[in-house]
């Protein structure tokens, strides 16, 4: 596999996957940061006086669906490039393809949404091979879409000689695949979100590399429930419980679980709530936060580490009252991040927790969700590997 400064890419026109799957509130988007992340790789191709053809999805849509239009992705690229983009509202139409034969150097084109395609998530032939004719350099940049199979980011791999990643995806594996080799001092890992699922794969990875693995938020719960404890009406994958309890008994030295919550009767209710010990729970209670004791057992913790990835929050975040403890969390980690040490956080909810403003006082935010999970647990990501 190549990254894009290995590949001669100079007047070609470059056919580059991004990911602005991007949150949309009322027609304006709520936050740039996967557009900001691929403007590195768009504003080097340019500066080698390439054409540029952009494809991307956008939630997921069941056919054309105009609320799912790229237009407000085009809007803000505007502001950017100026009239050097423009923009296509399909992306096979025979007009469309000759805008981009037509095109002049150091200017952009922008596709509609690949997902009003069926093909793509079919990762169809046909349509990978016509989708390849908008280029001939293939630059995979959609990080948050690399476990997918798609279309766009798999199937047309094979139509391109010339193939690589950009600089998202690259600082994307340095910091959550290969720091974890090159990394000498303690590493922790912080676990939270509700989806335990999600992380087994991490979890068994992180067994053999973490000093600790800590595990907060709604995740936490199916661990106290493995070890016999009441956990009350708090939410739990109930299928989940058997393998925690596996988890505990393979890991018990590494896992480091909540002290105390702060838990309420009634989640819509964020008076009432009460600091809980792990096991004093009632049955009617729903711990929505990490408490007092465990947010200074954790800072205890995680300021012990040269390297500290974390992916999920620790309460319900969409509440200022149960959001504490991870707001905690993050100043610590902003810190520690000045103080010299690499700090990582998971997209997707992870990052969301976090002002933009402060994202650069991370060593790394990942702009992959579920991708980010997968790099991190060591497994396969399918739209590198057909760079291969
Ligand atoms: C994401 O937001 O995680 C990626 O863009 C992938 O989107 P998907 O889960 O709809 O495939």
């Amino acid at each position: 596999m190549k990254s894009i400064s290995q590949i001669e890419i100079e007047n070609k026109t470059v056919l580059i996957r991004v990911d602005y799957n991007v949150p949309i509130i009322d027609g304006a988007i709520s936050n740039t940061f996967r557009i900001d992340s691929s403007l590195k790789t768009i504003k080097y191709c340019l500066g080698k006086n390439c054409k540029v053809v952009l494809i991307s999805h956008l939630g997921r849509p069941k056919g054309i669906d105009k609320k799912y239009s790229l237009r407000p992705v085009f809007d803000y690229l505007k502001t950017i490039f100026g009239d050097k983009i423009f923009f296509s509202d399909d992306c096979l139409g025979s007009n469309t393809l000759e805008k981009t034969m037509k095109m002049n150097q150091g200017e952009i084109h922008l596709l509609e949404n690949l997902r009003f395609y069926p093909d793509e998530l079919n990762c169809d032939k046909v349509f990978s091979e016509k989708l390849s004719k908008h280029g001939n350099i293939f630059i995979n940049e959609a990080f948050g879409t690399a476990h997918r199979s798609h279309a766009s980011n798999v199937g047309v791999s094979s139509f391109f000689s010339q193939k690589a990643y950009g600089f998202l995806i690259s600082k994307e594996i340095d910091y959550l695949d290969r720091i974890i080799d090159k990394e000498e001092g303690k590493i922790i890992l912080l676990l939270g979100g509700a989806k335990i699922s999600d992380k087994i794969k991490l979890i068994s990875r992180f067994r053999d590399i973490a000093d600790k693995i800590l595990i907060g938020g709604a995740m936490s719960n199916n661990f106290l429930k493995a070890a016999g404890l009441n956990v009350g009406k708090s939410l739990i994958e109930s299928d989940a419980i058997a393998l925690s309890k596996d988890i505990l008994n393979k890991s018990k030295s590494k896992i480091v679980l909540p002290l105390d919550f702060v838990s309420t009767k009634d989640i819509s209710d964020d008076k009432n709530s009460i600091i809980s010990c792990y096991n004093s729970i009632d049955d009617d209670d729903i711990t929505v936060d990490i408490g007092p004791e465990t947010i200074s057992l954790f800072k205890h913790i995680i300021s012990k580490a040269n390297c500290v990835i974390w992916n999920g929050p620790m309460g319900i975040i969409e509440k200022e009252k149960f959001s504490l403890g991870t707001k905690e969390i993050i100043n610590l980690i902003m810190d520690m991040t000045t103080s010299g040490a690499t700090t990582i956080i998971g997209g997707g909810d992870t990052s969301s927790m976090i002002d933009y403003r402060d994202f650069d006082k991370f060593s790394h935010i990942s702009t992959g969700g579920g991708a980010s999970l997968r790099l991190l647990g060591g497994e396969s990501m399918p739209a590198i590997d057909a760079l291969k």
